[in-house]
């Protein structure tokens, strides 16, 4: 499973990608509003410290002016995926860039129909939202079954990235059912590391081995 970074933060990201793990990036205009700052500057210097796929999301609602923006970004960096949202628009866009070469990431995905749409129009990874899914009461982990088996009868190419992950358990649930990617903010990727028994064992072992009056090396 890929793991990519849910953040327009470029220092959350730097530390992210020290650690190995990291995959790839994804942003969309809230986590832009977020770090305050240009857009186009930031998304450059995401591209030059994650060499995985980065999400830049263009924000325009008509086909005709979405690829215009698609245009301006892509030119950016050779790992810029484009982010398009789940609509007539928004899918024939995917078609074209996807026709192009160009990474193409259909966001906004709610339903298992939308990703069916998505695969048929060459996307390259789908995002379904499964914590805003769980917000109005569905079980966002459904959606990922149900895109797994309809992408797996077909054979799709395009990759399930599981999007708006709001804890540790969401990252479990989408691996056990077999997501090819998951994007969360970077405090969450941080907790997957914690467990108190590797604390408490970490603690522990110390205070013996302090006990031996050994060092290595
Ligand atoms: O990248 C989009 C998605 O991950 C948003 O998450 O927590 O705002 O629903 P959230």
């Amino acid at each position: 499973m890929k793991f990519f970074a849910d953040t327009a933060d470029s220092a959350e990201i730097r530390e992210l990608a020290e650690t190995g793990l990291l995959d790839g990036v994804t942003t969309n205009p809230t986590l832009v509003h977020k770090a305050g700052r240009d857009f186009i500057e930031t998304v450059r210097e995401i591209a030059a410290i994650c060499p995985g796929p980065v999400s830049a999301e263009v924000v325009a609602l008509d086909h005709d002016e979405m690829m215009r923006e698609a245009e301006v970004l892509r030119k950016i960096a050779d790992n810029v995926a484009i982010k398009v949202p789940l609509t007539p628009a928004g899918l024939k866009t995917c078609a074209r860039l996807t026709g192009e070469g160009t990474q193409v990431n259909v966001t906004l995905c709610f339903s298992a129909a939308q990703a069916l749409l998505a695969a048929k129009a060459g996307a390259t990874y789908i995002s379904p939202f499964v914590g805003r899914h769980d917000d109005v009461g569905f079980n966002g982990m459904d959606l990922i079954a149900d895109i797994r088996m309809i992408y797996d009868n077909y054979d799709f190419p395009t990759q399930i990235l599981v999007a708006s992950v709001r804890h540790p358990m969401h990252v479990v649930e989408a691996a056990k059912l077999g997501a090819d990617v998951m994007t969360a903010p970077p405090k969450i990727i941080h907790q997957l590391f914690k467990h108190p028994l590797t604390d408490n064992g970490i603690a522990s072992f110390l205070k013996d081995w302090q006990a031996t009056g050994q060092s290595i090396g």
